[in-house]
C-alpha cells in the first residue's frame, strides 16, 4: 500500500510493505544509518554508519560525525542517504541530508511506532543544542518513508507504550473510529495486532499528513499536532528527560490540556472524560502533579519556541475540533495544582 503527500513543494511516498520486501529497489550506492538496535533490520550488502541508541545521537558532533561519513562514503546529490530507526536517527538523519551537498535524496525506515506515526512525516529534522530540545534543525521532508510493521516486534514495551500515546493524540485530532477501536480494543491494541497497527498507522499518517499539507512550517494548523505537548514539553524538562518517556508525559499533557479546556469552558465535559478514561485504560499517569506545579510553570515560561511572554495552549472543544488559544494564567495555575477535574467532573 502506498500513498503519496505533498509538503511545501517536496513530494513524500509512503509505502507500508513487509520485511522481505523492505529493502527493494534501494539504489546501491545508498549509505544507511542506523544504531544498534535497528542494525539487525538492515540488509547485509550495504554500506552502514552507526549511531548511539538515545536521544544522545541527537547531538551537534553525532551530526558532524554523520556529515563526514557521507563525505567518506563519496555520496552524490541523487543518491540516498537511509535513516533507519526511532525519531531520533529519522531527525539526525534528515538533518544531514539536508545540509550535505544542500540536500541529497532522503529515505526514511521507521522502525519505532512513534516514528511510524509521527517523526518520519512531515519534514522536521533536528538536533538537541545547548541543553535545549530540537532546537536546532530544518524543514526537509523524506522523498521516500518505508514502513515495516513486523519490526515493531522487537520493540520495547515502554517505547511502544510511548508511541501509542502519540495515536491516541492523532485520533483526537480527528479520527473517531480510530478513537472508538482504541476504546474497545485494548487487548489487540497492547498485544501489537497486525491488522490494527496497520490501520492506526495509515490513520495518523492521513492525519499529521494533512495537516503538513497545509502547514509545513508551523505558522498555523500544524500547530494543532502539539495537542497536549506545551504541558509535556514542561514536564519532561522537570523531571529530567528519561524519567517519562516522551509518550508518558504526552498522555499526562493530554490530561491537563482537557482538563485546562474544561476549566476555560472550551473542552466539552463527557469528552475530557472519555479521554481520561482511555488513558487511564492504557496505564498512563494522568493524575496532577500539584508538588511540582511551580516548576512546570516556570518550564513552560521558558519555553523557547513560544511565541510572546504568554503560553499558547492547543485545546479541543471535541474530538476533531482544535483550537490554539491563549489561556488566562489563574487558570493553568489551577489546572497545575490539581483543582482542574472539578470542572468536568
Ligand atoms: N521530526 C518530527 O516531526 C518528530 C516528531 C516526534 C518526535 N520526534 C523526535 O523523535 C525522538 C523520539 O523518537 P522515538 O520515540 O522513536 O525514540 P528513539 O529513536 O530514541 O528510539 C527509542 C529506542 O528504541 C530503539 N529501537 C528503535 N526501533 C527499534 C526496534 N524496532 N526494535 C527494538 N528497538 C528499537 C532505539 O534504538 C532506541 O533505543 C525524539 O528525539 C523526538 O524529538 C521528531
Amino acid at each position: 500500500m502506498q500513498r503519496s503527500f505533498t509538503f511545501g513543494g517536496y513530494e513524500t511516498t509512503v509505502t507500508m510493505t513487509s520485511r522481505g520486501r523492505l529493502w527493494n529497489a534501494l539504489d546501491d550506492r545508498s549509505l544507511l544509518v542506523a544504531d544498534a538496535n535497528t542494525a539487525a533490520y538492515l540488509p547485509v550488502d550495504r554500506r552502514l554508519h552507526e549511531v548511539p541508541a538515545g536521544e544522545r545521537a541527537k547531538s551537534w558532533p553525532e551530526l558532524e560525525r554523520l556529515l563526514a561519513g557521507l563525505l567518506d562514503a563519496d555520496l552524490t546529490r541523487d543518491a540516498s542517504v537511509v535513516g533507519v530507526g526511532g525519531g531520533v536517527v529519522c531527525d539526525l538523519t534528515a538533518l544531514a541530508a539536508n545540509l550535505y551537498l544542500r540536500g541529497c535524496r532522503l529515505v526514511l525506515v521507521p522502525t519505532t511506532l512513534l516514528a511510524m506515526v509521527d517523526a518520519s512525516l512531515g519534514g522536521k529534522t533536528g538536533i538537541n543544542f545547548g541543553g535545549f530540545k530540537n532546537i536546532v534543525g530544518t524543514f526537509y521532508p523524506a522523498s521516500e518513508i518505508r514502513i515495516c510493521p513486523e519490526t515493531l516486534t522487537t520493540l520495547p514495551e515502554r517505547e511502544y507504550r510511548s508511541g501509542l500515546a502519540e495515536v491516541i493524540k492523532t485520533a483526537m485530532l480527528g479520527d473517531e473510529s480510530l478513537f472508538e477501536t482504541l476504546e474497545q480494543e485494548p487487548e489487540r491494541v497492547a498485544a501489537r495486532d497486525a491488522a490494527v497497527l496497520e490501520r492506526a498507522v495509515w490513520s495518523c499518517l492521513d492525519i499529521k499528513g494533512s495537516i503538513v499539507e497545509a502547514d509545513l512550517t508551523e505558522t498555523g494548523v500544524r500547530a494543532h499536532l502539539n495537542l497536549g505537548h506545551t504541558f509535556a514539553h514542561a514536564l519532561e524538562s522537570v523531571e529530567g528527560l528519561g524519567a517519562w518517556s516522551h509518550g508518558e508525559a504526552v498522555a499526562w499533557g493530554l490530561a491537563r490540556a482537557m482538563e485546562l479546556g474544561g476549566a476555560a469552558g472550551i473542552t466539552d465535559g463527557a469528552y475530557a472524560r472519555r479521554v481520561r478514561e482511555l488513558l487511564e485504560r492504557y496505564g498512563y499517569r494522568v493524575g496532577p502533579l500539584p508538588e511540582a506545579a511551580q516548576q512546570i510553570r516556570a518550564a513552560m515560561q521558558k519555553d523557547k519556541k513560544r511565541r510572546g511572554d504568554r503560553p499558547r495552549f492547543v485545546l479541543q472543544r471535541e474530538l476533531g475540533s482544535t483550537l490554539v488559544t491563549e489561556v488566562d494564567s489563574a487558570l493553568v495555575d489551577r489546572v497545575l495544582r490539581g483543582e482542574g477535574r472539578r470542572d468536568y467532573g
